[in-house]
């Protein structure tokens, strides 16, 4: 299907075309896309809100005022939208959500047994003293208990706050402070390639640690029938109020549905927060239009709930459009490398949503994988997280899609809630290596650092110039709109995303990287700066900068180096380096732990004292370093060159 009409901009880069057999039955064909159009922004944005059940509705679109508070005067339910909706419909059997644990153990609710289940924890949760407006942490593993305690947080209107499960203690701790939050819900333990982790020893030690008590329930996920001490078991709570029935608490579309925290640009995670309407209607709409989901779909969205990707697309999206959800526990080559295939070919997944470092790590096991399962019901792939390169995109349409399903690139952030930045299955057609257009409804530009918008084919920050309903909240206060704000010579605010694009002629954009110190590796979201205090916190250590380098061991991906210069008294040796390895584990995770410690007599620093990574990151992707000449100290990159140990 390859059409090879290319254009100046792009020479090398071919067109690909949905096949018809998909164009068919799309959600959103070109006619719809232009009805949606035609209204102008922001009232397109109502077309999306229809696809959710209001108990009030809204007074307008967007408030005139501000500019930034979406569907004012309107009231919902997330819950409801996402569980009673779909039972009422007489889709009570359907299957909601389909679970696969690490141990090979499957479960499945039907959308009136996830009911149940939701009436029954939100029932509990109230009879623990959570009230509307309360914060209640959930620090879980990829199990049921998770999406049903959010919904049943939502069903009262108490915000839930999702914790990574990898996260350490300490950054629990922060989190359960930084949100006031007073209830965590959290496990015994979960498997990881076989090993049970302890989590419960790590939620124990966050909770001492946080500045306020912190009541918590506990699932028994490794089943040994571990006591709870002080606690509440999960298990219990829910057979207390079996049967119970909670209303769902009306919100206004602008109150708050969660907080997540992310990785910025400072030395602190960074929370964000997401509104009931406007990130409802932003992630159905985008499943609608972008994965192209409806109730008769199942949809695997591969992310872990405790990131934005799983609450938007292993969540709120499918399940506010009745859709069934894979959620699975393990990793995707345990026990085998082809387990991902099974649990496709198995479930009839008919939509796949995963990241493109998974996807190169499928080419490195082998296309014999995927080929060895019928995987003859997927119809959509999708890419997420990060740049997905030509020979990976269509490594992923051939072997995975039998050459035919097309490939959906997402660009968005966990600010923006939902998808921004993609192509319309139905509609567009696809460019390998660029992610796609605005969507409707979406306007965004590339601009320069006065933020004034650069011509196609230069390169420049991607900034988004209108406010979209999943904006997070956070980027609605003060002056104007967007947290991280421009405002350009003629008075208007930008959205400044923190990554580098380039748009081409037919106005799709190619993402280059992040501007900021925000940094992506195995898709997670970190932040150097984050991981570089948590290092300087290790006595001996002076100074700290930590860069993504390429591991040239596997395919393209990335590893986490530190460039660490210890005090001149003290040992760069294998003890500091422990030291240094431990104190991130501690701070943020394993997830954060550097790959590379190199030991530097000083780092590179411009005149005025900058340390200047950017010669690092080369160092550390055994790349060339060019000109140094503008260094206070040209001399250390050499040395570091011949240091970096792997
Ligand atoms: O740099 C962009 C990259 O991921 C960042 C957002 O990460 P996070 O907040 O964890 O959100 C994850 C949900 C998407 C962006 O600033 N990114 C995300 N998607 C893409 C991408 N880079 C290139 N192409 C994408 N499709």
């Amino acid at each position: 299907m390859a059409d090879s009409s290319s254009d100046e901009t792009c020479p090398e880069r071919e067109w690909e075309t949905p096949p018809d057999s998909f164009v068919e039955q799309a959600n959103v064909a070109a006619a719809d896309r232009d009805a949606f159009e035609e209204r102008g922004w922001p009232g397109c944005w109502s077309v999306a809100a229809d696809l959710l059940d209001w108990d009030r509705p809204f007074d307008a679109v967007l408030d005139d005022e501000g500019a930034t508070r979406w569907f004012p005067g309107g009231r919902l339910n997330a819950s409801y939208n996402c569980v009673d909706r779909h039972v009422e419909a007489g889709r009570g059997d359907e299957t909601a959500i389909t679970w696969e644990g690490k141990l090979g153990e499957t479960r499945a609710y039907s959308y009136r047994e996830l009911a149940g289940e939701v009436n029954a924890f939100a029932a509990a949760l109230r009879e623990l003293g959570v009230g509307e407006g309360d914060v209640v942490t959930l620090y879980l593993p990829m199990i049921p208990e998770l999406p049903v305690a959010m919904l049943a947080c939502a069903r009262i209107g108490a915000p839930h706050s999702v914790v990574f499960a990898g996260f350490s203690a300490d950054a629990l701790a922060t989190r359960l402070s930084g949100a006031d939050s007073e209830y965590l819900v959290t496990c015994d333990g979960y498997y990881r390639r076989g090993t049970a982790i302890d989590l419960k020893r790590r939620a124990d030690n966050a909770c001492v640690s946080a500045d306020h008590d912190v009541e918590q329930v506990v699932v028994n996920r490794l089943e040994d029938d571990r006591p709870v001490g002080d606690h509440h078991a999960y298990a219990d709570l829910v057979a207390e109020h079996e049967g119970a029935t909670v209303d769902p608490v009306s919100r206004g579309a602008d109150d708050l549905l969660f907080y997540i925290y992310t990785s910025g640009t400072t030395g602190e995670p960074t929370l964000v927060r997401h509104t009931t309407g406007g990130y409802l209607t932003h992630v159905a709409w985008t499943s609608h239009a972008v994965l192209d989901l409806g109730p008769d779909d199942t949809h695997w969205c591969s992310a872990d709930v405790g990131w934005i990707t799983g609450h938007s697309y292993a969540v709120y999206g499918p399940l506010a459009l009745g859709a069934t959800t894979v959620l699975y526990e393990g990793t995707p080559d345990h026990p085998e490398t082809d387990r991902l295939w099974e649990i496709i070919e198995r479930n009839g997944v008919d939509v796949f949503y995963t990241a493109p470092t998974s996807i190169r790590a499928f080419m490195k096991w082998g296309e014999e994988h995927p080929e060895g399962h019928d995987l003859s019901s997927l119809r959509l792939l999708g890419s997420v997280g990060e740049p997905i390169d030509e020979t990976a995109w269509h490594w992923y349409r051939d072997h995975v899609g039998d050459g035919d399903c097309p490939v959906v690139d997402t660009w968005w952030q966990t600010e923006t809630g939902g998808i921004v930045l993609s192509t319309l299955p139905g509609v567009d057609r696809m460019r390998p290596g660029a992610v796609g257009k605005s969507l409707p409804g979406v306007e965004t530009a590339v601009v320069d650092e006065l933020g004034e918008r650069v011509a196609a084919g230069e390169a420049g920050q991607l900034v988004v110039t209108r406010p979209w309903p999943g904006m997070a909240r956070s980027l609605c206060e003060g002056a104007g709109w967007g947290a991280r704000r421009t405002r350009t010579a003629d008075g208007e605010w930008h959205y400044e995303t923190g990554d580098n694009a380039v748009r081409d002629d037919d106005g799709y954009l190619h993402l280059l990287g992040r501007a900021d110190d925000v940094v992506k590796v195995s898709d997670r979201r970190l932040s150097t700066t984050e991981i570089e205090s948590a290092i300087v916190g290790v006595e001996g250590v002076a100074e700290a900068a930590v860069v993504v380098g390429a591991d040239e061991t596997a395919v393209q991906t990335s590893e986490i180096h530190a460039f660490v210069s210890p005090e001149s008294n003290v040992a760069g040796d294998q003890t500091l380096r422990e030291r240094v390895r431990d104190a991130v584990q501690e701070a943020i995770g394993p997830i954060a732990v550097p790959d590379v410690v190199t030991f530097a007599p000083s780092l590179p620093k411009t005149r005025s004292g900058k340390v200047v990574r950017r010669y690092l990151a080369a160092i550390a992707s055994g790349e060339d370093l060019g000109d140094t000449s503008a260094l206070r100290n040209p001399d250390v990159v050499g040395e570091l060159e011949s240091l970096v140990d792997r």
